[in-house]
């Protein structure tokens, strides 16, 4: 799979995806992430990529060529499957999302900056528009990480424990389960029995039921599909 992101802070980038599991899958060519600065599109001698708000609102807005510029330098070179364009007011962002996008060959990420991009480059290029929440972060940079990230771990072969992807909280519109690791009796905080118990039915019966009964608790909603 490759991403594509474009963004005028391209450095705010870097380190995201230069860690772990994210930087593994990239070194082992199960993604490619390329992170284009929108300024290098820009045709005007001060690489201006804003302009003020035609009728009179306070705040820049991102101009439309050099955002046609660079999304259509990266259409000529291949299909993309979507082009998505990350903002507050887009659709809000959940792991049914994540797993559709990880199923693509090829997407863009536009990175929204000040008060947003001109309206017909939503209108007539992006396909996608999400936001990662009910709050308005300084830039969509971090929204691009966190739906990079979200999406490239689900790429096959990217977690090692091919099953632990699928384990995840929400996979099933269900919390995960609790974890816990060594030792199995802390200051005489204890880890359950039954994961102590070796049998696995049970254990499996056990995760199902807690998961469940978090859900309730910490998050009804998603029984009813919430977004
Ligand atoms: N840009 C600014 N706020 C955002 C949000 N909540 N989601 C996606 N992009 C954003």
């Amino acid at each position: 799979m490759r991403i594509d992101i474009i963004t005028v802070l391209p450095e705010l980038l870097k380190s995201p995806f230069d860690h772990s599991i994210i930087k593994r899958a990239q070194q082992k060519g199960h993604v490619e992430i390329h992170i284009h600065n929108l300024r290098d599109f820009a045709t005007n001698k001060h690489k201006n990529v804003d302009d003020y708000s035609f009728g009179g609102d306070a705040g820049m807005v991102m101009t439309i060529e050099p955002i046609d510029n660079a999304i259509s330098h990266l259409k000529s070179e291949r299909e993309y499957d979507e082009i998505i364009y990350t903002s507050p007011d887009g659709v809000k962002y959940n792991q049914k999302e994540a797993n559709k996008l990880a199923t693509y060959k090829n997407i863009i990420i536009l990175c929204g900056h000040y008060k947003g991009i001109d309206q017909r480059i939503r209108d007539h290029i992006i396909t996608r528009e999400i936001s990662i929440g009910d709050y308005v972060l300084t830039g969509g940079e971090l929204a691009a990480a966190i739906i990079t990230d979200s999406i490239v771990r689900l790429v096959p072969g990217v977690i090692s424990d091919e099953t632990s992807a699928l384990t995840d909280s929400f996979q099933d519109n269900l919390l995960a389960p609790p974890v816990y690791t060594r030792p199995a009796d802390y200051k005489g905080w204890k880890v359950p029995d039954v994961l102590l118990s070796g049998n696995f039915k049970e254990i499996d019966k056990w995760k199902e039921e807690q998961s469940i009964e978090r859900t309730k608790q910490l998050r009804p909603g998603l029984f009813e599909d919430e977004n």
